[in-house]
């Protein structure tokens, strides 16, 4: 650990939001990996970018989320306020046992293997739809046009949101990322994130209303049957993880199907094995996962002292943030050209969807929806291209790494 160690330039070794590390973080975490492997951020928190302690982090009980008093810390105790903190603190993505064995153990079922596997076909029919729409234009934006609708439809499918009231979820602006940075929001941010907030809670509180009384096969209807059942869940919790799953469910899949296909369109002979031998797209997709996480980071809170991770002893009630994207560029773990796509490589286990209990619910979900979505594209359009592939458009986020559009023509 060094406070101070710079990289060549004097430039920060972690600086998430500046625009040259959103353009390519890889090269910024080979050397944090190799220079500094425990950083402290200028914001006091711990940087793990080596497999080994990411890994170890996610599983061990030690640590934990304990999301009111780390946020609390960081912006004073009257941020509980704000309905935006306040709704995340609900989420089960930021509990501890046992409110988080408790809430996701309410949802788990929606998301087994099997159930997933059964939504193949209407999977592979909004893929379809979102191709016939555009196929005589000979052009689209790969973002907007293709990627974000099938896990939107997806999610409003599984949730159970009428089709008459999805339109505005097709248009919406995606800028809620922030709030996962780590980097503090500013007070405009913090009020943006509070009008999303209020109007989602309005939304879903008429939709709890009318599945009261219309009960219907979708999720919203199983959670709002347990908070009547007494005390399974709070109205609070029931709005919160609805809210998180609406996001959960397609900031990330969106974001993983776009920068599979920008990464096959940086390397060509992937692309053309690919195309030549459809039946690697399972692997194809654990290395795009891999390759360019859609989500680059996510954090812990140490629940008691710990004396030596990665050789640095961290106090009790300190932030260690895991940089997942770079556990997945490890030469220790993926000793073999770790920055090169590579859609044949063997023993893929990316930390993409993270690991021990917060293990992504979606992860089935997110791979069959990018396996469908991209092996169609290849199919139905063979000689696409992507009008600019060495400079797209990023968001600005860093947590939730994807891009802003990816225009192309065929
Ligand atoms: C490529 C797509 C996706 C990626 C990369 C991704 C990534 C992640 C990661 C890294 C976590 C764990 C965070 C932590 O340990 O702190 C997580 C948790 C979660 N994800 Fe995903 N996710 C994806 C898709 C989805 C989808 C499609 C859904 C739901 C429809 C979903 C729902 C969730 C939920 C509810 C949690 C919290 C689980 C818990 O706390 O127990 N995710 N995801």
């Amino acid at each position: 650990m060094n406070e101070h160690v710079q990289g060549a330039g004097g430039d920060p070794l972690f600086n998430p939001l500046s625009p040259d590390f959103i353009r390519d973080p890889y090269p910024h975490y080979e050397r944090l990996r190799t220079l500094d492997t425990i950083h402290v951020t200028p914001f006091g928190q711990f940087v793990t970018s080596r497999h080994a302690e990411v890994s170890l982090v996610l599983r061990d009980k030690r640590f934990g989320k304990d999301f009111v008093e780390r946020t609390t810390r960081r912006y004073g105790p009257e941020i509980m306020n704000e309905p935006v903190f306040r709704s995340m603190s609900y989420w089960m993505l930021q509990a501890d046992p046992p409110d988080h064995t408790r809430l996701r153990g309410l949802v788990v079922k929606a998301f087994t293997a099997r159930r997933v596997e059964d939504m193949r076909p209407r999977i592979q029919e909004i893929v379809d739809q979102a191709i016939d729409a555009v196929i005589d234009r000979g052009h689209m934006d790969l973002i907007e046009d293709f990627a974000f609708r099938l896990p939107v439809t997806i999610i409003c499918d599984m949730l159970g949101i009428p089709e008459e009231h999805r339109e505005v979820f097709y248009k919406s602006s995606r800028d809620g990322g922030r709030l996962l940075d780590p980097v503090p929001l500013s007070a405009e941010e913090i009020k943006q994130g509070n009008a999303g907030n209020l109007m989602a809670q309005m939304y879903f509180q008429q939709l709890f209303e009318l599945r009261r009384r219309n009960p219907g096969e979708d999720l919203i209807t199983q959670l709002v049957q347990a908070e009547e059942d007494g005390n399974k869940l709070t109205n609070e919790e029931l709005t919160a993880n609805i809210i998180l799953l609406f996001g959960a469910g397609h900031e990330t899949t969106v974001n993983l199907i776009g920068n599979g296909l920008l990464a096959l369109h940086r390397n060509p002979d992937q692309l053309a094995l690919l195309k030549a031998r459809p039946e690697l797209m399972e692997g194809a997709i654990e290395e795009f996962l891999r390759y360019d996480s859609s989500v680059q980071m996510t954090g812990r809170v140490t629940l008691e002292d710990i004396d030596d991770l990665g050789g640095v002893t961290i106090p009790k009630g300190e932030t260690v943030l895991c940089l997942l994207g770079s556990a997945n560029r490890d030469p220790a773990v993926y000793p073999d050209r770790p920055d090169r796509l590579d859609v044949t490589r063997q023993n893929v286990k990316p930390l993409s969807f993270g690991g021990g209990i917060h293990f992504c619910l979606g992860a089935q979900l997110a791979r069959i929806e990018a396996e469908i979505a991209t092996a169609t594209l290849l199919r139905r359009l063979p000689d696409l291209r992507i009008d600019d592939v060495e400079n797209p458009e990023w968001r600005p986020t860093f947590v939730l790494r994807g891009l802003k559009r990816l225009p192309a023509s065929w």
